[in-house]
Order: C-alpha cells, then structure tokens, then sequence
C-alpha cells in the first residue's frame, strides 16, 4: 500500500470547501501522457491553481499502472522544482481515478496512492448506485481518500457504458444518496456531456456564420439541487467548450469532424458561481493536442522528430490551461 500522503498529494476536502466559499471551481484535467501532464503542473503552477489530475480506467490500462503511480510522484517533484525556480508557491494536486466503475478498480487505486475516486455507478437503478457508492466510501475514508459519486447519466461515453440521451439528474434523489452513501461530492446531469459533439445539430441553432449554437445548460435543475443539499460539493462531467479555433485547425490539416460543439465557456463561468467546485475538462485538451500535432504534419511533412510536434502541442495546451483557469474557473491565485 503507498498511501497518497507518501507521495505529496492532498485529498479535495478543503480545496473543494474553499472553491464554493470563493465561488471558483478547482480544474479536473484528464491525463494519459507526459507532455499532457508537463503542460497541466506548469499552467497550473505558473497560474497558482490547484489541480486535480484525473486518470480514467482507459488511461490506466493505456499508460500502464505501475508508471502511472510514479507519473503522479513525479507531478508533485516537478511542481516542486518549477515553483522553486520561479520563486512561485506549491500548489495542492489532488491525483483522481475518473469514472471508476468497480469497487476493485478504487480499491487499486487508493491502494497505489490516488488521493480520490469516483465510482460511476449511475447507470444502476438508484439502490443499487447508493449500495456500491456506500462501499467505496466505506473502505476510501478509511484512509482519508475522498469520493465522488454520479446522479443522473450524461449522455455520450462515460468510461466503457455509453448513453445516447441524457438522463437528467433528479433533484427530489440527491438528499437521500448523499445521506445514505457518505459521498465527498456528487457528478450531477444538467446538459452537458462526454466528448467533441455534445449536442445533436437538430438540438442547436446556428449563428450567421453557420456555427452550432447549443441549448442552454439546466441550471433551474443545479439550483433545485442546492436547495436539497445546499453547500454540498457538486461537479460538472462533460465541461469543455470544443474551441471553434482548435477545431478549424484540425479540419484544415486534414481532420474531419463531424457536428463539433462544446459548453460555452460563459455558462461554465456561470455555473462555477454556485456549488459546482470541480470541473472536469478532457476533449478541449485532446483537441489542441490534436490540431497542433496536425498542423506541425501538413506544414513540415519531412518532420519526423517527436519533441517538433509533441513540442508544440504541449505550448497549446498549456496555453488552454492557464486560460481555463484564469477566464473560465476562476481557480487561477487560489492555490
Ligand atoms: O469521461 C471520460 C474522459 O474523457 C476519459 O475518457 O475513458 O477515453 O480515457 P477515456
Ligand atoms: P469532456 O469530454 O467535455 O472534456 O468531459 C470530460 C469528463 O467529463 C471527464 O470525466
Ligand atoms: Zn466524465
């Protein structure tokens, strides 16, 4: 057992107690590779925002367990080192499994030194989500580990289940699985979702310039559920906006996507003015990434060096880091 203690990493105890107090909400990056973990500690580092690193079972499985475990050792010691350098103060980084879907999978998590969980189990009928949420919650807080549980499904994937229509969070449930489960904090289904096309065309309208404009998010829902549980920890899945420019760039370098549109960055602003202290934001890195690898492939053909395209990538999404922090969660200065 390496307890996350050991390796430098906080739980998301105080950090989300002091996010809704300040009415900002801590940034949940997902990772699976070096340079996307490289661009996350520096732009949260330089932006002094604390950080939830997130790790899905499929970034797991992709980046090897073992090596993960040192990648989240190896977060705190780069932080460590770069604010030094820059004179600047240690952030809290948070290490997150994201959509756990077993209680097996949190168990190895928390036992590999994850500071934090989430056991998706909200695809179950309700009594069946409070008993396996009960049970991670039961041997996480043995050691200090926090927990976050889901009500409601959005729609797209979430981990290896996927949903075509979106599943509302229903308020009158929230009190009740909080209660009887003893989560940290609850994922709740308001109109976002997982991935680049977060709304069907049919479901948007369109601006002058023939962009997808989406359906506002359910906030009389976020509010109804802060009546039931108010000051309760609640997060936002499926947060990125799918920047139009990231997008241009992958469609003019030879990428196709089909019907892209995100979460105005404005309504995300709006909802971290309430409960919502942590955001989850995955698709807008795999983006830029993506457009810049792109782009570096259609105007320098004969390169084949890894660190001239990876290199870039990694400037642009640590250039969408620092943004996110700073203009979107208001997160940057609070660490
Ligand atoms: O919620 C899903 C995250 O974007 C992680 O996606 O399971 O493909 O790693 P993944
Ligand atoms: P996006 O696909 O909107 O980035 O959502 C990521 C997420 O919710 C990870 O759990
Ligand atoms: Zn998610």
């Amino acid at each position: 057992m390496t307890h996350y203690k050991e390796l430098g990493l906080v739980n998301t105890k105080e950090l989300f107690k002091k996010a809704i107090d300040g009415q900002y909400a801590i940034p949940a990056y997902n990772f699976n590779n070096m340079e996307q973990l490289q661009a996350i500690i520096i732009a949260c580092t330089e932006t002094q925002s604390p950080v939830i690193l997130q790790v899905s079972s499929g970034a797991r499985k992709y980046a090897n367990q073992t090596l993960l475990r040192y990648m989240g050792q190896g977060a705190v010691a780069m932080m460590k080192e770069f604010a030094k350098e820059k004179g600047l103060k240690e952030i809290p980084i948070v290490l997150h499994l994201d959509h756990g879907d077993s209680f097996a999978l949190c168990k190895s998590c928390i036992e590999t030194g994850f500071s934090s969980v989430m056991i998706d189990a909200s695809h179950y009928p309700f009594e069946e989500n409070v008993r396996i949420t009960k049970e991670v919650v039961d041997y996480a807080h043995q050691y200090d580990v926090t927990v976050e549980g889901e009500l409601g499904v959005l729609a797209g994937i979430e981990d290896e289940v996927s949903s075509k229509t979106t599943h509302y969070t229903k308020p009158e449930e929230v009190e009740e699985f909080v209660k009887k489960t003893g989560v940290d904090s609850l994922a709740i289904s308001i109109g976002t979702s997982h991935g680049a096309t977060k709304f069907k065309p049919e479901q948007c309208t369109r601006n002058a310039d023939g962009i997808l404009i989406p359906p506002e998010l359910r906030f009389d829902i976020l509010e109804e559920v802060e009546k039931r549980i108010p000051g309760f920890s609640i997060v936002l899945h499926g947060s990125s906006s799918v920047p139009i420019e990231a997008v241009r760039i992958i469609e003019e370098c030879g990428g196709k996507l089909k019907d892209s549109v995100g979460i105005p960055e404005e309504q995300i602003r709006k909802a971290t003015k309430s409960a919502v202290c942590k955001v989850n934001i995955d698709s807008d890195g795999r983006l830029w990434m993506t457009a810049l690898i792109r782009k570096v492939f259609k105007e320098k053909p004969s390169e084949f060096d890894p660190r001239k395209y990876l290199g870039p990538a990694r400037d642009a999404l640590m250039e969408m880091y620092k943004h996110k922090n700073k203009n979107v969660l208001g997160s940057a200065g609070k660490a």
